[in-house]
């Protein structure tokens, strides 16, 4: 049976995985400046991430949401200590979209009201709901188009004021840190006043951390730079370090009732026992120490770079903006050098997204390798 043939292939075949290295069928060893999509935050194949799930699935892998599950509660008591985000609650569910589906679902039972507000280049996901606060045409099918969304502009305060002030807006979804859409950020003032007009209007925040959190962007949260409340905070990529995870934090404003959400998945046990080994690896290992160090090191490296023209992000979620589109470039990095980095729909933007653990050693060969590609393609230097 063939597989349905959604996805563009690079023919690489990774079959291990050892820290920010993978390795191929054929033996060979690549870099991996793409951490799986921003996915990989402690390392492939993390000792204390393969051992917690081993003993986890050797005692008891599954069981349904209908009993006591003592992990979810040690998940949410770490996450809140790692976090710093006191009195919020935890639900947990297992991707992103649906993390995302379950925010703006909330955002909806909450207020009683049923439109989205949502950002241009912003993505939130490829189902219902979150697909259609998605600004990518393609990807939304009629069935979707039938939510009631309205996407402005990032930084345009009036934009957001005239359309919640209308009265039926149940949430403003925004990523801190855009990603998909290529690492555009919102100014403070921005953030800062839609978090204002959303508390004026009973319209939830909901902030999309679902690339940018979980320690990527040098804080756990990238809403952390700012003096902003979200009422929902989604997250899943590093949360699981591969491990199919996401959940979201509920401002105690919005309460729970029995049957509100639910998912057969979501919370298992062997997820759980995933997510704390991240957490703990996290704590111990001083990862965002380590992700703030190591953002310094590079961005002080790519500005020596007279062809990055730009250098956008935060953390280890960093675009390297180019004045061409960087296809060639990535090909060459990962087929002559052995190196993943990360496409964007901004197509003269390479994504740097990885794993949290990196040392200045992969940064230099990285900066070796791109110095050597941008000579080959003898891209002119345009002042
Ligand atoms: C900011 C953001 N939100 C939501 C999603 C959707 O997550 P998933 O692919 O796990 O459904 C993504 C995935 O790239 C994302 O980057």
């Amino acid at each position: 049976m063939p597989l349905f043939d959604v996805y563009p292939l690079y023919d690489v075949t990774p079959v291990s995985g050892k820290d920010v290295k993978v390795y191929d069928d054929k033996g060979t060893e690549y870099l991996d400046l793409y951490g799986g999509h921003a996915v990989i935050s402690i390392g492939h194949a993390h000792p204390n991430y393969v051992e917690a799930i081993t003993n986890q699935v050797n005692s008891l892998g599954f069981y349904s949401n209908a009993v006591q599950n003592p992990l979810q509660k040690e998940l949410a008591s770490k996450l809140e200590a790692l976090s710093e985000c006191k009195d919020y609650e935890l639900f947990l569910c297992n991707s992103g979209a649906e993390a995302n589906e379950n925010a703006l679902k909330l955002a909806s039972f909450k207020t009683g009201k049923k439109r989205v507000v949502a950002f241009e280049n912003g993505f939130h996901g490829r189902t219902s709901a979150a697909v259609a606060a998605t600004d990518n045409k393609n990807i939304i099918a009629p069935i979707n188009a039938q939510q009631a969304v309205t996407i402005l502009p990032l930084n345009d305060v009036e934009a957001v004021k005239q359309e919640l002030e209308k009265g039926d807006v149940c949430a403003v979804i925004v990523e801190f840190i855009q990603g998909v859409g290529g690492l555009d950020q919102g100014t403070t003032a921005f953030f800062e006043d839609i978090d204002a007009l959303c508390k004026a209007n009973n319209t939830m925040l909901i902030a999309d951390e679902i690339q940018c959190g979980y320690g990527r962007s040098g804080k756990f949260f990238a809403f952390q730079y700012y003096n902003v409340t979200p009422d929902i905070i989604s997250m899943a990529k590093g949360m699981g370090n591969g491990f199919p995870i996401g959940g979201i934090l509920i401002h105690p404003d919005i309460e729970a009732k029995y049957g509100m959400l639910g998912t057969t998945f979501g919370g298992n046990h062997l997820a759980c026992a995933a997510g704390l080994a991240v957490l703990n690896t996290i704590e111990e290992e001083r990862l965002i120490e380590n992700t703030n160090d190591l953002s310094m090191y590079f961005v002080e490296k790519a500005k020596t770079i007279p062809q990055i023209k730009n250098i956008k992000g935060k953390g280890l979620m960093i675009g390297l903006e180019f004045d061409f589109e960087v296809g060639d470039l990535r090909k060459k990095l990962i087929y002559d050098n052995h190196i993943f980095t990360g496409g964007a729909s901004n197509k003269k933007l390479l994504r740097i997204l990885p794993p949290l653990t990196i040392k200045k050693e992969h940064v230099d060969q990285f900066f070796k390798a791109l110095t050597k590609v941008l000579e080959d393609i003898e891209t002119p230097v345009v002042d």
